[in-house]
């Protein structure tokens, strides 16, 4: 998982940075051991800019001077580098605004630092000097996930070199180790998400994704089955094998399981882990099938989160699931006009192949109340463009059946970065999905809100229990690095669910 940085805390070394560089000479360190780049926060409107003083001390110009001849407003991820010298050396300054410092001004002004440091540099910074944990968690999360990479350039994903280092200067109150292992915890499994979500099609089929996925949680605390097709067959699941059945490279459903001692509460994940999504017979035009690789990202969360439980001690059952199909047209393809049977015997008539990721996730939610017992089940999916029309990359869509989850989501999505919006499970729209063929249709013939009606269908597979669906359609991929983001695969949802599992 290439995150390339590393991040260290230096806890009550010298409380401002030019002291903190000096004692930083010493960290021991295979190369150079001298810092490339000293980091300093800048806040908006205050007296002196620069929040630390020795910036004076550093450059032959004051910090004020520094702030107005570069323009600097302190607005979160904002930066300016500028050569200074310190003890003798000629070193790098990198200032980077901290807005409000708030948790996600703080994640963004670490991704920058993160960006810069993941060559291999190092760097020291008295930006979080004053912070509490909470200000360390977010500043360290922000640094290794601005830190991640992914290069196929070489054929291979890249093979990390030496990581950069973030060594933060803290005070001595808090437990900076805790915060740090949360952080780098999250992140790695953020990071693991993205890996998967960005590795081209060609290589990701349902089976590979089947094999990464026991990898990914072997060792913590996860028990891992996957469903072979003749197992899917013999269990009915329709959905998933009429899905898989254009492709040369059969569907599985890959059911992790985490079930810490004394556990209380079960919640299920359901991920799509659709690993190209061509639309099948209803063919998508090239540009729309261009990123259709990313079709598994709630897929790559839910393995992500599964993988990073034990380390977070969580104590709560948790039971992730993905239905990994690759929907192609052949000869052997579903196509429009055919009923088919989901896991529990409902009959679904198909008009649209392109709609296939509802499909795949109702045999996994109606098998995970059938079987499972769960007390809760939140689905994650990239399931409709409409929901990426409606909410753009910021937010994901979510639909609830249960006020508190939708509570609980909503602020675990503003305390980690990955944000939600809450859309209406709206009845007036559920006589679109009649069909005069089968128990229901998967889309509504009749122009009906896109993303709403895939929710409603989603809803007849939920069960008794409180439910939550995701659509993540529009924040699962990123144009550009920006803020905590990479170009590229997010990792959306990974954070999210370890917030709500983890808090
Ligand atoms: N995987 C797509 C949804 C999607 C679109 C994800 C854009 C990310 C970016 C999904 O399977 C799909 O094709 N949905 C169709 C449904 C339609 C045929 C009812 C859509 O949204 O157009
Ligand atoms: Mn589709
Ligand atoms: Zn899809």
């Amino acid at each position: 998982m290439p995150i390339t940085a590393d991040v260290i805390a230096l806890p009550g070394a010298s409380p401002r940075l030019l002291g903190a560089y000096v004692e930083s000479l010493g960290v021991d360190r295979a190369a150079d051991s001298r810092p490339d780049f000293l980091a300093l926060a800048v806040a908006p409107g205050e007296v002196y800019p620069v929040t630390d003083p020795e910036l004076d001390a550093l450059v032959p110009a004051s910090a004020a001077d520094v702030v107005a001849a570069y323009q600097l407003t302190g607005r979160a991820g904002e930066t300016a580098l500028i050569p200074a010298t310190a003890a003798g050396h000629a070193v790098s300054v990198l200032l980077i605004g901290v807005g409000d410092r708030s948790s996600r001004s703080l994640r963004r002004a670490g991704a920058e630092l993160g960006r810069r440091i993941a060559d291999g540099a190092m760097a020291v910074t008295s930006i979080v000097a004053d912070g509490g944990e909470a200000d360390v968690r977010a500043f360290a999360e922000g640094v290794l996930l601005g830190g991640y990479r992914f290069d196929l350039k070489s054929g291979q994903p890249a093979e990390p070199g030496p990581p950069g280092l973030a060594q933060l200067l803290v005070g001595t109150g808090g437990d900076w180790s805790a915060a740090l292992h949360r952080a780098s915890v999250t992140a790695g499994a953020v990071g693991l998400a993205r890996d998967l979500v960005n590795q081209p099609s060609a290589v990701k089929s349902p089976q590979w994704l089947a094999a990464r996925a026991l990898d990914a949680v072997d060792g913590h605390g996860v028990t891992g089955r996957v469903w072979s097709t003749d197992e899917l067959t013999r269990a009915g699941f329709g959905g998933i094998l009429a899905v898989g059945s254009g492709s040369a490279r059969p569907p599985r459903l890959i059911e992790l399981s985490y079930h810490p001692d004394g556990a209380q509460g079960h919640t299920v994940l359901v991920g799509k882990g659709i690993t190209f999504d061509s639309g099948g017979l209803s063919l998508k035009p090239n540009d729309a099938m261009m990123a259709m690789k990313t079709d598994m990202a709630g897929g790559a969360a839910v393995i992500a989160v599964l993988s990073a439980l034990a380390r977070l001690g969580v104590r709560h059952r948790v039971t992730g699931l993905v239905a990994a199909a690759e929907n192609m047209p052949s000869g052997s393809a579903y196509r429009p006009g055919d009923v088919l049977t989901q896991y529990g015997g409902k009959t679904v008539e198909v008009l649209n192949t392109d709609a296939e990721g509802r499909l795949v996730l109702a045999d996994a939610m109606a098998y995970a109340v059938a079987a499972l017992q769960p007390d809760a089940m939140i689905d994650i999916a990239t399931l409709t463009g409409a929901a990426r029309v409606a909410l753009g990359g910021t937010h994901a869509a979510l639909y609830a059946t249960d006020d508190a989850l939708a509570a609980a989501l909503t602020a675990a999505g503003e305390a980690s970065g990955d944000r939600v919006w809450r859309m209406p499970l709206e009845d007036g729209y559920a006589t679109a999905l009649a069909s005069d063929v089968a128990d229901i249709c998967h889309i509504a013939r009749d122009g009906s809100p896109g993303s709403i009606t895939a929710a409603l269908f989603l809803r007849e597979f939920a069960g008794g229990q409180p439910w939550a669906h995701l659509d993540m359609a529009g924040t699962g991929r990123s144009s550009e690095n920006s803020g905590e983001l990479s170009k590229g695969a997010t990792g959306f949802g990974v954070r999210l669910l370890l917030e709500l599992l983890a808090s």
